[in-house]
């Protein structure tokens, strides 16, 4: 299953210790993602300056892209604190107007898995978003009448993977939107050194450099590798992460070049293989991997179409031409031409 693999970009406890460390606490500390630092320190200044809260605000992005790290970030900057709770942690309509009352001005409520709300719940929030406002219901039957409580100002902070599966009135009650991106080699080999800097790691830049093209694009997968490297250079080699000791170390976990592990590539080979290079549903591809439908077009496929190894089309997925000699096969004539129109990576959303 995905979240047992090394470079799963899904959250594993494992992560707890370093991962607490590792992220930065500042706008400034935080690496990449330049034009939401951007616009974000504007509104954040503009915000303090009026001694207002910030507007709501949306994260949306394949898992370990920071979402998290960029909630805590905004509160500091604010200098507000912040309440973490997900979507599946409030069961009840009661459960957020417990959290709701229990806030502070200015504070930041963090939402992680946003989506996952019930819409009752959700019914909750709406008043709260717009007018900082609770609704409860006194009384049952014909004799029932809403009061209306005042709440706080706060800023809610939703994260999910995708936005697509926000409902339309909630996603509208965010002023701002931020989908987050898959970072450069370059973005992550900065956060390496970063992150060799707070574990004490000694390395050099072409060590860093293989872990960082190893690593699909997501901060988390890199500070994970960096660890697991680590080891290897700690007991095989002097303790230094180079180019070597990092190779090796990935080599043995089965991670490739370009990052993709035992499942994708069986992914791929499936594609090609079994389904001449597709078009291959969502649902065959579950069934063929053993991965449910929403891992694979949250965490798989996002990276595998970044690489610009499978496209999606109206008829389904299909292997690109890349995939096939990623995967050391012979080249097909080139399909992707017969498709029509195909669906960008926003569609996924
Ligand atoms: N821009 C960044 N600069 C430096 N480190 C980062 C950055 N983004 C993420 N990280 C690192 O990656 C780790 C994972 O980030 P985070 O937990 O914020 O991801 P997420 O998007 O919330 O993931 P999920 O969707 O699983 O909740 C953090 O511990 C942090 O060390
Ligand atoms: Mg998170």
């Amino acid at each position: 299953m995905d979240k047992d693999r090394l470079i799963s970009s899904s959250y594993r406890p494992e992560d707890d210790n370093t991962e607490f460390s590792l992220r930065p606490k500042t706008l400034r500390e935080y690496v990449g993602q330049s034009s939401i630092k951007e616009s974000l320190s504007i509104y954040i200044q503009a915000a303090l300056e009026r001694h207002q809260s910030l507007d709501h605000i949306l994260l949306y992005g394949p898992p370990g892209l920071g979402k998290t790290t960029l909630a805590g970030i905004i509160a500091a900057e604010m200098g507000q604190s912040i309440r973490i709770t997900s979507g599946p942690a409030i069961a009840r309509p009661g459960d957020l107007a417990s959290i709701l009352t229990n806030l502070n001005n200015g504070d930041v409520l963090f939402i992680d898995e946003i989506h996952r709300l019930s819409r009752s719940v959700e019914e909750v929030l709406y008043p709260a978003m717009e007018d900082y406002a609770l609704d409860i219901m006194i009384g049952k039957g014909p004799t029932a009448r809403s009061i209306r409580l005042d709440l706080p100002q706060f800023t809610l902070v939703g994260a999910t993977t995708r936005a697509g599966l926000l409902s339309a009135p909630l996603r509208d009650r965010f002023g701002i939107l931020y989908r987050l991106e898959m970072y450069t080699n370059e973005e992550l080999a900065h956060i390496l050194s970063r992150s060799s800097g707070i574990l004490n790691l000694e390395y050099d830049d072409e060590g860093i450099i293989e872990i960082a093209s190893r690593s699909r694009g997501t901060p988390r997968i890199a500070n994970r590798m960096l660890k697991r490297v680590r080891d290897y250079a700690q007991i095989k080699a002097n303790g230094k992460v180079d180019y070597e000791v990092a190779k090796k170390a990935m080599d043995m976990l089965n991670v490739d070049e370009l990052g993709l592990d035992n499942v994708d590539r069986a992914m791929l080979e499936t594609m090609i293989n079994k389904f001449n290079g597709g078009p291959v549903g969502l649902d065959t591809l579950s069934a063929m991997t053993g991965e449910d439908p929403a891992t694979i077009e949250d965490v798989y496929e996002p990276y595998l179409m970044q690489l610009g190894f499978i496209m999606r089309t109206p008829r389904g997925r299909i292997a690109t031409p890349g995939a096939y000699k990623h995967l050391g096969l012979e080249e097909p004539i080139d399909k992707t031409k017969d498709y029509g129109e195909q669906l960008s990576f926003e569609d996924l959303l």
